[in-house]
């Protein structure tokens, strides 16, 4: 009996998967290798379906011998132990993404005269066009919520950016970049109060208040289905998070990251250059208890941000309320820095590794922005943040196209800054 060798996701099955196992099975017996939740994550996005249960499904498709794991997007390891006669693909990778992956096993397989064999792509379908419709149908505050942590079980990094409105929240949700083999999104929505306050052209002191905070996010979570964190602030009083907290939740907020500050609240950028009191420890760890005791929902996290490192307290301070907002039930960390060099955060980090008792930690590089994803995780960072960069870039934009306008005393000068009108009627779907 010749070996075939096919691999997929196996996330979202439709009847081109099925014509592929059909065709394998002509050939000999069919191992299957399943891409793991990590390699998905990614390289892809976030399974619907976690591994365990892919592969039971594949095992009981009609056809399929065998199911083993596939842990790279790379065919060449599992070939290299299978030897396989033959693999089998849809003829739709030879051209795009998947190319040089194809190259990868036609090479491999000449060493012991395997063969590639390319079934033609069954049309009218694809993964692509079913992830659209399922999107389209949306989520629910609790498969929302557990989101996040499912991307913490299953990636090295993830990734979240600023939004402040559906607009940007929508960025958020499609934007995708394809590099080689991977395809590059955000994985999340984050809700900073400086963002949040500017575009209402208020100062970020707190003055916002939750109600406006939460209709922000009410505007983001009616057309994204991605996970939110919110910046809390300092979270109010101790006898008021409790509240913020089961808000959150009722919406599908998946975690709030609260900051151990106390008084009138300025924003951390300012550094020493503010008057800042930070909170004593006792204080703001009962504040973190009491928003675990009022969480209905396992899956919602409650981040503590440290601020000693911005208030210029030291590490050995940093440290020493890292461990005691775990104690206090923290499920995160955020360490954060106005330096313009990661070394104060890495210092952190180092230190951070030998705890007994660790929790997820988040790093914001905003002066400190030639930090790469790598270094990060390296250092073992779960969450980055990109606190305010769709609201920095939109403004200069703004402000320079109504400069133009000024400038010339007619607007067709500024055009050149501007979409076309019949961009911007289409960019929402629905509105013709
Ligand atoms: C925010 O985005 O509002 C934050 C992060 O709190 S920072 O601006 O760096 O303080
Ligand atoms: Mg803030």
């Amino acid at each position: 009996m010749k070996k075939v060798y096919l691999a997929m996701s196996a996330d979202i099955i439709h009847h081109g998967h099925i014509n592929v196992i059909a065709e394998a099975r002509k050939l000999g017996e069919v191992t299957v290798g399943i891409l793991t939740d990590e390699v998905i994550a990614t390289y892809k996005r976030l399974p619907v379906i976690d591994f365990e249960q892919r592969k039971k499904i594949v095992e009981n498709l009609k056809g399929v011998n065998r199911v083993v794991a596939q842990d790279t997007l790379d065919y060449v390891p599992n070939l290299l132990r299978l030897k396989p006669d033959y693999v089998v693909h849809g003829d739709d990778w030879k051209t795009g993404i998947q190319k040089e992956i194809r190259e990868k096993v036609i090479e491999t397989l000449k060493q012991w005269d395997g063969q590639l064999v390319e079934i033609e792509y069954t049309k009218g379908v694809s993964v692509s066009m079913l992830e659209k419709a399922v999107q389209d149908i949306g989520t629910t505050p609790q498969i929302r919520i557990r989101r996040l942590r499912k991307l913490l079980e299953v990636k090295p990094l993830v990734r979240f950016i600023e939004a402040h409105n559906g607009l940007t929240g929508l960025i958020v949700e499609k934007l995708r970049v394809s590099h080689g083999d991977t395809v590059k999104q955000f994985d999340g929505m984050w809700i900073s109060s400086l963002c949040d306050s500017t575009v209402k052209g208020k100062p970020d002191i707190e003055l916002v208040d939750f109600s406006s905070r939460l209709n922000t996010i009410n505007d983001i979570l009616e057309v994204t289905t991605k996970p939110i964190i919110m910046d809390g602030d300092t979270g109010g009083q101790v006898e008021h998070f409790a509240y913020l907290v089961k808000s959150l939740e009722r919406l599908g907020v998946s975690a709030v990251i609260i900051e151990d500050k106390i008084g009138l609240k300025k924003n951390s950028l300012f550094g020493t250059d503010a008057e800042q009191q930070q909170d004593r420890i006792e204080n703001f760890s009962l504040k973190i208890t009491r928003g675990k005791q009022a969480q209905v929902d396992d899956d919602f996290m409650i981040i503590a941000r440290i601020e000693s490192l911005i208030l210029k307290n030291g590490l050995e301070d940093a440290l020493r309320r890292a461990r005691a907002y775990i104690e206090a039930g923290a499920d995160g960390i955020m360490i954060h820095s106005k330096e313009k060099e990661p070394d104060e955060i890495f210092d952190f980090c180092r230190e951070y590794r030998k705890f007994d008792k660790k929790v997820f930690l988040v790093a914001v590089p905003t002066t400190y922005s030639r930090v790469r994803e790598s270094e990060l995780i390296e250092a073992g960072v779960n969450i980055v943040i990109y606190a305010n960069h769709l609201l920095r870039s939109a403004y200069p934009a703004m402000v320079n196209t109504a400069k133009c306008i000024l400038d010339n005393e007619r607007a067709c000068e500024s055009e050149e800054y501007c979409m076309p009108i019949k961009d911007i009627l289409n960019l929402i779907p629905g509105g013709s």
